[in-house]
C-alpha cells in the first residue's frame, strides 16, 4: 500500500473508533491521546461533525452519521441564540450542516447553512467593507476588527449564493476578499492576524498582532488561512489577483518552512520562542495547497503544489502521527495560542480534519471549504 493510501486509511479507522471514544462531545486538543470537551460555542465545533461527515462519505458508516446529526442539532442552541455567534460560522456550518445537506439533502440542514451564512452576511460593515470578527462577548473594543482567519469563513458565503440564486452573499465575500487584498497582504506576501478599522468611518486604523509575535511578524496558522482561503475566493470568483495573491503567500510558506515541514508557530518566531511549532499550520497548508493546485492550468504549476502539498502531508504522517493504538489523536505538535501559553504543540481538532481533508483531496475528492 502508498503511504499516502494508508495514512488515510489509518485516519479514517480512528474517526470510526472516535465515534464512541469522543462521542458527543466538541473535541478541541487532546493530552495523553484524550481529547477534551469544549464548548460547544467555541470556533472548533464543526470540525469533529466534519470528520464524521468524510467517514460516511467515504464508508457509508450509518453511526458516524447519526452522530454528525445530533452534534449539528446540539449547535442549535448556538445559531438560534444569536449572541455567541461570531464570524467563524463558516468553520462551524460548512463541516456540519452544509456537508449533511450535501450528502443527504437535509433540508434542516439546508437552513441551518443558510441562517449561519445569513449572520455572516450580518457581520459586513458597508463603512469599511470588511465583515466583523469578534462579538462584544470576546472583546468590546474590536467592533472595527477584521481578521485573516475569516477568509476560511467565505466559503459558506458562496454556498449560500448558489443555494438561492442570490448574489448578495457572493457580493459580501468579493468586498471582504478585496479588503484583504488591499489592507492584509504585504509586499512580501504575509499577513498580519488582524486589522483595524474605524467601524463608523470605515477608514483603517491599524494592523494588531492578535496570535502574531508582534504586528510585523507572520503567524504561521493565519498565513496557512489566508493561502487556503484565498484559493477559495479565486475558485468561486475567477479573479485572477486572488491566484496570483494566493500562489505568492503559498511560496511564501513553502520557502520560510524547516526541514521538517512544520513552521515556527510564528515565521519570525525569536529564537527562544522556536521550540513552539504548529503542525495544525502545516495540515492547512497542505490541504489549501492541493485547493490550489486543482485549480491551476500550468501542469508544471499544478504539479509543483500538489508536491509541496504531498511532502507536507508525508512529513506529517512520518514524523507527527500519533501511532500509540489507544490515542484519539492524529497529528501532534499543533499550538493553538503561544504567546497566551494556551495548549503548545499538542494535537488539535482541527489539524486532524485538514490532514484527513488533505489526504481525500490528493485522491482528487472533494473538500469541505
Ligand atoms: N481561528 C483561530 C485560530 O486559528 O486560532
Amino acid at each position: 500500500m502508498e503511504w499516502q493510501e494508508e495514512a488515510l486509511t489509518r485516519c479514517l479507522d480512528k474517526i470510526e473508533k472516535n465515534i464512541t471514544e469522543i462521542g458527543a462531545y466538541f473535541p478541541h486538543v487532546a493530552y495523553d491521546g484524550k481529547y477534551n470537551h469544549e464548548e460547544k460555542k467555541f470556533w472548533t465545533s464543526g470540525f469533529w461533525p466534519g470528520m464524521l461527515w468524510l467517514l460516511y462519505r467515504e464508508r457509508g458508516n450509518e453511526a458516524a452519521k447519526e452522530l454528525a446529526i445530533k452534534l449539528e442539532k446540539e449547535l442549535d442552541e448556538i445559531l438560534d441564540g444569536f449572541i455567541h455567534i461570531h464570524h467563524d460560522v463558516g468553520f462551524m456550518w460548512m463541516p456540519s450542516a452544509v456537508m449533511d445537506y450535501r450528502l443527504t439533502g437535509n433540508k434542516e440542514a439546508q437552513i441551518r447553512g443558510l441562517k449561519a451564512a445569513s449572520h455572516l452576511a450580518g457581520r459586513f460593515n458597508p463603512a469599511g467593507k470588511f465583515i466583523r470578527a469578534w462579538t462584544d462577548e470576546v472583546n468590546p473594543n474590536a467592533k472595527g476588527w477584521a481578521l485573516i482567519d475569516c477568509m476560511m469563513n467565505l466559503s459558506l458565503l458562496f454556498w449560500a449564493s448558489k443555494e438561492t440564486d442570490d448574489p448578495r452573499f457572493y457580493h459580501i465575500a468579493c468586498e471582504h476578499t478585496d479588503t484583504v487584498l488591499k489592507h492584509f497582504v504585504r509586499d512580501d506576501y504575509t499577513v498580519p492576524h488582524i486589522v483595524s478599522f474605524d467601524p463608523y468611518t470605515g477608514e483603517k486604523i491599524e494592523a494588531i498582532s492578535g496570535q502574531a509575535l508582534n504586528t510585523g511578524t507572520a503567524w504561521s496558522r493565519g498565513q496557512a488561512w489566508a493561502i487556503y482561503g484565498m484559493a477559495v475566493a479565486y475558485r468561486e470568483t475567477g479573479k485572477k489577483e486572488c491566484l496570483n495573491t494566493a500562489r505568492n503567500m503559498a511560496n511564501y510558506f513553502l520557502s520560510h518552512l524547516p526541514e521538517d515541514k512544520v513552521p515556527y508557530w510564528d515565521f519570525r518566531s525569536t529564537p527562544d520562542l522556536q521550540w513552539v511549532k504548529d503542525a495544525s499550520a502545516s495540515a492547512c497548508v497542505a490541504s489549501g495547497l492541493m485547493e490550489l493546485s486543482n485549480l491551476l492550468e500550468d501542469e508544471a504549476e499544478k504539479n509543483f503544489y500538489k508536491k509541496q502539498g504531498m511532502e507536507i502531508l508525508k512529513a506529517l504522517y512520518d514524523i507527527r502521527f500519533d501511532n500509540e493504538p489507544n490515542s484519539q489523536a492524529m497529528i501532534l505538535g499543533g499550538t493553538v495560542n503561544c504567546l497566551k501559553k494556551r495548549h503548545i504543540n499538542v494535537p488539535i481538532i482541527y489539524g486532524d480534519f485538514f490532514f484527513t481533508e488533505g489526504l481525500l483531496k490528493a485522491q482528487n475528492k472533494k473538500g469541505i471549504f
